[in-house]
């Protein structure tokens, strides 16, 4: 599909930044907290530190989707490179260390890698380790929140017959299924009819194994969680206690997701950007949902945002699953 390496032209590599210039943290921080359920946007937990918990909680025994999408990456990547055809531009969202796709650049060869992050830092360390590992490759580091409508920066002078989206991790999940399809929407004008999604899609399965998974023994989901209110303390001048907040994750059956909370074990007030707020004891902060999905139930959502299944990889033990789409 690709010239051999040496014989290709030393790649170039670029960065934007689209994030907004004003601080929209503490706004939303402010918006979530006033809330009667009060929520906090999980976007917000990939600070640095929150980074650095998010790669520890990928390596632990209770949590089966990474190592599981990896062994599916490793199988059948040659296939899915096949699937998205020669001289395709490969988008990635949410690429963080870009682990998974080292596997895909390796068989697909792209022209072209735009890696979309919020975290500029890991953006560009995840780019420059890719550099390496691809002299050839050319890479366009954008950080954005991807949730939000994008215009992508041209790069001219490699030949892209098609574009594809590539969203592993079943980040996917931690959107609602009516969010989800809207998400898809966006996505769907990124690539354009004929375009190509690569999605990874965690599926439904027995509850002890799912709330072992976000409640991990050594405590390093409930670090992640409440990092969050740490970087409220830190970057906003938040004198939340942590001791005074707990984990707390389950799987909802009748919901089919996980959800995630931060529950007040007392009685207090907390002090943000100059606002007093007040939590009762057993009072939650949402916040995440982690959705689980059968491949049909997935194949129904991404149909209505607009693509057409085209081949799906699943592990042996059915834990999950990579979909493979067209946009119609
Ligand atoms: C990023 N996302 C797909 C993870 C998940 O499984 O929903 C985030 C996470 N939260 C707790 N553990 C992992």
């Amino acid at each position: 599909m690709a010239q051999p390496q040496q014989r290709r032209a030393q790649g170039v590599v670029r960065f934007h930044n689209f994030l907004p210039e004003g601080d929209s943290f503490l706004g939303d921080v402010l918006k979530g907290l006033a809330r009667t359920q009060k929520t906090l946007p999980p976007k917000y937990f990939y600070d640095a530190r929150g980074c650095e918990l998010f790669e520890r909680i990928c390596e632990l025994p209770e949590y089966y989707p990474t190592r599981t999408e990896l062994a599916i990456m490793r199988e059948h990547a040659g296939a899915m490179a096949k699937f998205l055809g020669p001289d395709c531009q490969l988008i990635e969202l949410g690429s963080g260390s870009s682990r998974k796709t080292r596997i895909l650049i390796e068989q697909l060869q792209p022209p072209l890698y735009v890696p979309i992050d919020i975290a500029g830092e890991a953006l560009k360390a995840a780019a420059a380790s890719l550099a390496q590992l691809f002299p050839w490759l050319n890479i366009i580091g954008v950080c954005a929140d991807y949730t939000r409508p994008l215009t992508l920066p041209e790069f001219v002078g490699v030949p892209i017959r098609k574009k594809a989206v590539y969203f592993p991790g079943s980040t996917i999940g931690n959107f609602t299924p009516h969010e989800a399809i809207e998400f898809l929407q966006l996505v769907r004008r990124m690539v354009g009819t004929g375009g190509a999604l690569l999605v990874g899609v965690d599926l439904k399965k027995d509850k002890k194994v799912l709330d072992a998974a976000y409640d991990d023994a050594a405590g390093v989901t409930a670090a992640f969680n409440l990092n969050l209110l740490a970087r409220i303390n830190r970057e906003l001048g938040g004198d939340f206690q942590l001791r005074r907040f707990c984990h707390k994750a389950f799987y909802d059956e009748d919901k089919g997701w996980i959800e995630m909370h931060l529950e007040s074990l007392a009685a207090q007030f907390v002090h943000v950007g100059g606002e007093r707020l007040r939590f009762s004891q057993g009072e939650t902060i949402h916040t995440e949902i982690s959705c689980k999905y059968s491949v049909e139930e997935f194949r129904a959502v991404a149909h209505r945002a607009g693509f057409a299944p085209g081949q799906t990889w699943i592990d042996a033990a059915n834990l999950f699953s990579v979909h493979g789409m067209i946009a119609v």
